[in-house]
């Protein structure tokens, strides 16, 4: 099955925007090898908007641009592919893509023979310039249509913005494989916050193997490091930031310079046991058990989400929101569906150790904008 686990891998947008070429593809590509992302699942290298010429060919088929992509996608998917790596790239289902590019209204079913000969495994389709009066969900429907006549297997990312609740419809009308839930993410609390806490609790009776909700590319790593709209989180930010998209069983694509990635970004996107939440095969989403908050700032709130995962176990993120203050928070085994008094053993999953074996609850102080991430593993009689 095609994104059997969410997909894991790169964009192009969040740094880089229209500044975009070759070199930077196959350097990243490099970089998803040597820096040991490809191992841990990273996998899809994908260019967004602003790869294309203006014109089309006299053909009516997309061409990259010459000045910054003078080899052609075909040869820059095989460099993908020769590196275990996969290729993505951007489309739009409107008359002009976001940036004001050729994009596939009405070429839907040569754009995707386009994409399936240069060897594309990932096509990302944005919503802008939908002409007037066309049924949006219709134009989704064309492309996942025009995708399977390929033959080809390339995962579907739908990208309305969460418009036209695609979590309904995506996966069994169109054949998406994630569709995102809202508008752009930035480098900002701000911004992670509202996607993340605000705007996902409700979505997860829709996602699973195959298809998932899409709450955008990660700015972890993105502040300092060529980021043009300069700003953005802390790394205890970042790092709640993954936390969650992790619970959320959310696509991981990167979104920072991943060839010249600080320790601490590293540290955050490659700690194997974190992505083991996001990619846990049983493919269930995760939701919010509950929050409390103060009256004093409407965000403030501390907030306890689960996962449950393939083993029995359940991964429990535990989110302060508050800005100054540090607060201790618990997680109780009912709240949590195990029986109160099942011996349960719990691991914190950033500090990577095991905090002992538990019954009824457990409970830990989390700083402010900080989070974290247990695994809790009911002990049976074959577990010991
Ligand atoms: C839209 C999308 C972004 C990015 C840009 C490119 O805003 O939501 O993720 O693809 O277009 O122009």
């Amino acid at each position: 099955m095609l994104a059997a686990t969410p997909p894991m891998g790169w964009n192009s947008w969040n740094t880089f925007g229209p500044n975009i070429d070759e070199a930077l593809i196959r350097e990243t590509a490099d970089a998803f090898v040597e820096h040991g992302l490809k191992d841990l699942g990273y996998e899809y290298v994908v260019i967004d908007d602003h790869w294309e010429r203006m014109e089309r060919d006299e053909g009516g088929r997309l061409v990259p641009d010459p000045q910054r992509f003078p080899g052609g996608m075909k040869a820059l998917a095989d460099y993908v592919h020769s590196k275990g790596l996969k290729f993505g790239i951007y489309s739009c289902a409107g008359a002009f893509t976001c940036g004001g590019r050729p994009s596939s209204y009405g070429h839907e079913e040569e754009d995707a023979a386009t994409f399936a000969e240069w060897g594309v495994d990932f096509l990302k389709y944005d919503f802008c310039n939908k002409p007037m009066g066309v049924d949006g969900r219709a134009l989704y429907e064309r492309m996942g249509q025009a995708l399977r006549m390929t033959g080809r297997p390339i995962v579907f990312s739908m990208c309305e913005w969460g418009m036209m609740k695609p979590w309904l419809w995506g996966a069994t009308r169109a054949g998406a494989h994630m569709w995102r839930t809202t508008g752009d993410i930035n480098d900002s609390w701000g911004s992670v916050s509202d996607i993340g806490f605000e705007r996902q609790h409700d979505l997860h009776p829709y996602a699973g193997p195959g298809h998932w909700n899409d709450p955008d590319m990660l700015v972890v790593g993105m502040h300092g490091e060529g980021n043009v709209a300069a700003g953005g989180c802390t790394v205890e930010e970042y790092r709640t930031h993954f936390t969650l998209w992790c619970i959320l069983a959310a696509p991981l694509m990167l979104g920072c310079d991943v060839r010249a990635m600080t320790e601490t970004t590293s540290e955050i996107i490659t700690n194997p046991e974190v992505t083991a939440v996001d990619q846990d095969p049983l493919g269930r989403q995760g939701y919010r058990l509950g929050r409390e908050g103060g009256p004093e700032s409407p965000f403030n709130f501390a907030e306890t989400w689960i996962k449950h995962l393939q083993d029995g176990s359940v991964a429990v993120g535990l989110f302060n929101r508050h800005d100054r203050r540090g607060k201790t928070m618990t997680a109780a085994w009912e709240a949590l569906g195990v029986h109160d008094r099942r011996e349960c053993r719990v691991r914190d999953l950033w500090a990577r150790e095991d905090l002992g074996t538990f019954t009824r609850m457990i409970s830990a102080p989390v700083e402010p904008h900080c989070c974290r991430l247990l695994r809790i593993t009911p002990l049976t009689a074959s577990r010991g």
